[in-house]
């Protein structure tokens, strides 16, 4: 039923073929209890890890798989058809702290950090947003201050993603001075790990969907980051997270298209079997129509993910391209995942059928790494900046 609008080499299929056995056999047996229970399970990460998951577009030099993007996210949407929480973990890891690593990591950042959370031995996360720092981003208060050698860091990051067991985590803090603000060049990016004194892992969030994958807030009280844990240039933070969020934002979009696949497939096979009137409910064209306009809008998504992550492997300027993605996939996933439900009727509303999940599970992604009306103003601004 997935159609696979743009010809997948060999290599592709088959990553596509060992993610796609993975998600039946690891994650299907248990991602309903895992909901239920909001549990994050570890010896998923290192079994990804054995895979090469964790390390997919890094190359091997670094311990990674080097595969290219279109590769990473098709193996992502199958991770995601089955347990949405795993795929976004994996789409924060793979598409966040290991690429600003990969770009603007010393060697010997790299070698510390990059290489074991490219083997899957170290999970990353990300902590730009902060409780009032949520779509305007710039705005964030965390602060640094220098130390002798050290940064000092004092604030509290929220819904980091993987955040209790992120061991990698990318946050961006302000390094200019409160009588000298800079704006978006006030910010910085530093390598901060859970063993630094003064972290400490805040309030969990009881999450409507996602349940699986653990999202926190951060507090970090006089914090004493070491000098060498700065990434990159002093100033440079936001732009580094911008230009990271580029490709966190197909990740989610490949994340929204599995989720938006799942509904499809699971409310065809449901229409098929179900019968009202005396005949199944796919023989009513109220349910066709349905189904088609669901199946074209998660096969045009599918489509421009696709153009984009080849556009990205090109080289070319993807952030127009990247926010129209994610944009039409998480509200086709959204749509998608309502239709579903409304096809299954009663059944759809209620835990015995996965679409109660996938609707649950589809709401975030039109939300997180920038809202539906962030991405419709990067989209509008970009009309004009070339
Ligand atoms: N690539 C490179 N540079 C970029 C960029 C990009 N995509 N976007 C902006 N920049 C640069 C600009 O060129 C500018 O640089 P100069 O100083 O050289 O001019 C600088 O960044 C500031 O840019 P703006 O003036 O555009 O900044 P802004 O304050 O107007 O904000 C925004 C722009 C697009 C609204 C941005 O704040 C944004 O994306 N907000 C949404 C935040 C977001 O996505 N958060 C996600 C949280 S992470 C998460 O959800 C992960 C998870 O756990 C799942």
């Amino acid at each position: 039923m997935a159609w696979a609008l743009t010809p997948l080499t060999e290599e592709q299929r088959s990553i596509q073929a060992v993610a796609r056995d993975f998600a039946a056999t690891e994650l299907a047996p248990f991602t309903e209890v895992w909901d239920r229970d909001s549990y994050f399970d570890p010896a998923i990460i290192g079994k990804l890890g054995e895979l090469g998951f964790l390390g997919m577009m890094i190359p091997e030099q670094y311990d990674g798989l080097g595969v290219d993007t279109l590769t990473y996210l098709v193996a992502l949407e199958e991770i995601a058809t089955v347990d949405a929480s795993i795929a976004v973990t994996l789409s924060v890891h793979n598409s966040l702290p290991t690429q600003m690593l990969l770009k603007w990591g010393t060697e010997a950042q790299k070698e510390r950090f990059l290489k074991p959370m490219a083997r899957g031995e170290l999970l990353g996360a990300f902590a730009l947003s902060e409780p009032d720092a949520g779509s305007d981003a710039a705005s964030l208060t965390t602060q640094a201050v220098r130390d002798g050698g050290d940064w000092i860091l004092n604030g509290t990051k929220a819904w980091v993603s993987s955040g209790t067991k992120g061991e990698v985590i990318l946050a961006m803090a302000r390094t200019d001075s409160p009588d000298d603000r800079r704006g978006a060049r006030g910010i910085s990016a530093f390598i901060v790990t859970p063993d630094l004194p003064g972290f400490t892992v805040g309030k969990k969030e009881d999450k409507m969907g996602l349940r699986a994958s653990p999202t926190v807030q951060l507090h970090f009280s006089d914090m004493r980051v070491p000098g060498d844990r700065l990434l990159g240039q002093v100033g440079s933070g936001f732009i580094y997270a911008m230009q990271s969020l580029d490709n966190g934002r197909l990740g989610i979009a490949a994340q929204a298209v599995g989720i938006a696949e799942a509904a499809l497939r699971h409310a065809a096979a449901y229409a098929a079997e179900r019968k009202q009137f005396g005949k199944p409910i796919k023989e009513f064209q109220a349910i066709q129509f349905k189904l088609a306009d669901m199946a074209s809008r998660v096969a045009a998504s599918r489509a421009l993910l696709h153009a984009a992550a080849t556009a990205k492997d090109r080289g070319e300027h993807i952030t127009q391209f990247s926010s129209m993605a994610k944009l039409l996939a998480s509200e086709t996933a959204m749509w998608v995942t309502t239709q579903a439900v409304q096809i299954f009727g009663g059944y759809g509303y209620v835990k015995d059928y996965p679409v109660e999940r996938l609707f649950r599970d589809a709401k975030v992604t039109e939300i997180y790494e920038g809202t539906s009306e962030i991405q419709r103003i990067v989209i509008a601004r970009e009309l004009y900046s070339r």
